[in-house]
């Protein structure tokens, strides 16, 4: 049997393989809403044979987006357009989960078909906020040091982002404390040189998203799955690292939380990362074996002995996949022949199979 098709039941919730659509940022939304775009990209790796399927990085906030084109949930208006999603992915055996996410001091920016660059407030951005006042790079926008009402607004906001996703019809909800966005900005003694209770010794740092994981837990019901993404490491010596990860993933578990999806980098510049096949593959190993927690593994996989070869060396539990299926849509339907397993395809393509 190969493990990348054996069901993975995490509370009431049942994947019917260990493929994931990795969340991935479309930059395609009007006011935060879905469209017929995002319906389309996830509805077609429904289709394509992932278990789970995971939305784009969903803003809990207007100020919490990467740019003004990106995914969000912080208005009851949203869920209409999100339900029409999760029905569809549901109806094609899939899962539908979703990335809530705050982008901190990446905030206000353009697409990156049109540059990626900070916009100007007189340009319609915003001011970005912040654990510290410490700039993402030299010359981009100073962020506003949030105070602690300021913290308790977004704690809040993530509550109220996950009780939508729960009203629009997801069944996982993943919350984003990688990639260098808010979470991750108060994890990393880089960007975290707060003299309160939210920054300095490691508890304080994780306070922010220990007071997320709780505030959603009140109205994420407990047999639905809670997923954390990570930056498991951040390349640097004096950042955050691969210990202080295996020890955080401990402490996610005790809160509830079912898995920590392990990727890395992104809060710091000029940091030399070895992007080699299945480059942070240990670092969700080595959570998943001193965390004890289900992981799952990203980056740089793609194709489907290796991605079966991960499972096989217990080095994860499910397979995100971001690229590949960009490229692909049908790798999980293609995956099952070349690991000689026979899966259900849809029924309207069963002539191709
Ligand atoms: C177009 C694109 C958008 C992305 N947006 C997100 C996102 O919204 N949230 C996130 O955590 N990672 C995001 N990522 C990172 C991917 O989820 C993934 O971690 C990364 O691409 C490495 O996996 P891969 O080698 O399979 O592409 C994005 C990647 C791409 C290519």
């Amino acid at each position: 049997m190969a493990k990348l098709f054996e069901p993975l039941q995490i509370k009431s919730v049942t994947l019917k393989n260990r493929i994931a659509v990795s969340p991935m940022c479309e930059y395609s939304s009007e006011d935060g809403f879905a469209n017929d775009w995002h319906l389309v990209h996830l509805g077609s790796r429904a289709i394509g044979g992932a278990g789970l399927i995971v939305m784009e990085a969903t803003a809990i906030s207007p100020e919490g987006r990467i740019t003004p084109a990106d995914m969000g949930i912080w208005k009851d208006d949203h869920i209409t357009n999100l339900q029409r999603i999760t029905t569809f992915i549901h109806q094609h055996d899939a899962v539908a989960g979703i990335q809530l996410a705050h982008a901190g001091r990446k905030a206000s920016n353009n697409v990156p078909w049109q540059g990626g660059k900070e916009i100007a407030i007189s340009e319609g951005g915003w001011k970005v906020l912040s654990a510290s006042a410490i700039p993402f790079h030299e010359g981009a926008d100073l962020p506003i040091e949030l105070t602690t009402d300021g913290i308790k607004k977004v704690t809040g906001d993530f509550k109220a982002a996950a009780q939508r996703a729960l009203t629009a019809g997801f069944k996982v909800i993943e919350i984003h404390a990688a990639h260098g966005y808010l979470i991750n900005q108060f994890l990393s003694p880089f960007s975290n040189q707060r003299t309160d209770e939210y920054g300095g010794i490691f508890e304080n740092r994780v306070r922010l998203l220990v007071e997320v994981v709780t505030a959603i837990k009140t109205v994420w019901p407990d047999n639905l799955p809670l997923f954390v993404r990570i930056s498991a490491t951040e390349w640097k010596e004096g950042g955050w690292d691969i210990q202080q990860s295996v020890q955080l993933s401990k402490l996610l578990k005790d809160l509830g939380v079912d898995l920590i999806d392990c990727s890395s980098g992104g809060n710091i510049g000029n940091v030399k990362i070895p992007l080699v096949a299945g480059y942070q593959v240990p670092l969700s190993a080595q959570v998943k074996k001193e965390a004890t927690i289900l992981t799952g593994a990203v980056g740089l996989i793609t194709t489907a002995q290796q991605a079966e070869s991960i499972l096989q060396n217990e080095q994860a539990d499910i397979i995100f996949l971001a690229r590949e299926l960009l490229r692909n849509p049908y790798f999980p339907l293609q995956a099952a022949r070349s690991l000689n397993f026979d899966i259900k395809w849809p029924v309207q393509y069963e002539r191709a199979k």
